[in-house]
């Protein structure tokens, strides 16, 4: 099946294998390896991205689904060779460890601070919930979020 989709603002046109998930077709066919793939079960986050601006685990969408429609990953947050305001703050907070979980992680973040600017600590933890991040121990991702939300 061939679809065409717009991929962090840019329009692509690619085959999609029968039964592929979204986060192989960003990985593999469209050469986007900034979600990452830890469970390939909807459990961790690591492949979270934006649909029609909805989060979604890319690892549970067919790619099939989001033909005709926006998906944004985490390589599309920058602008103009500047970091998002959020991947920033993972920087300076030092909330980056081995990195698996980060990609997921920002795009939540960012995907929050849209909906509420200044999120206090439990709408970050129901935020985050679905973002599994086995190094952290989450207090610096907490510094990040509020760093960022900062400096909005
Ligand atoms: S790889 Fe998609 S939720 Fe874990
Ligand atoms: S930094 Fe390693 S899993 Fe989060």
């Amino acid at each position: 099946m061939r679809i065409s989709l717009t991929v962090n603002g840019e329009l692509r046109e690619a085959d999609v294998r029968g039964g592929e998930s979204l986060l192989t077709f960003l990985r593999d066919t469209l050469e986007l390896p900034g979600s990452k793939n830890a469970c390939e079960q909807g459990e961790c986050g690591s492949c979270s991205v934006l649909v029609d601006g909805e989060l979604v685990c890319a690892c549970l969408v067919h790619a099939g689904q989001v033909d005709g429609h926006e998906v944004v990953t985490v390589e599309g947050l920058a602008r103009d060779g500047k970091l998002h305001p959020v991947q920033q703050a993972f920087v300076d907070a030092g909330a980056v460890q081995c990195g698996f979980c980060t990609p997921g992680l920002i795009v939540a973040v960012a995907d929050l601070l849209e909906r509420e600017a200044s999120p206090g600590d439990d709408e970050i933890r129901e935020a985050l919930a679905g973002n599994v991040c086995r190094c952290t121990g989450y207090v610096k991702i907490f510094d990040a979020v509020r760093l960022a939300a900062d400096q909005r």
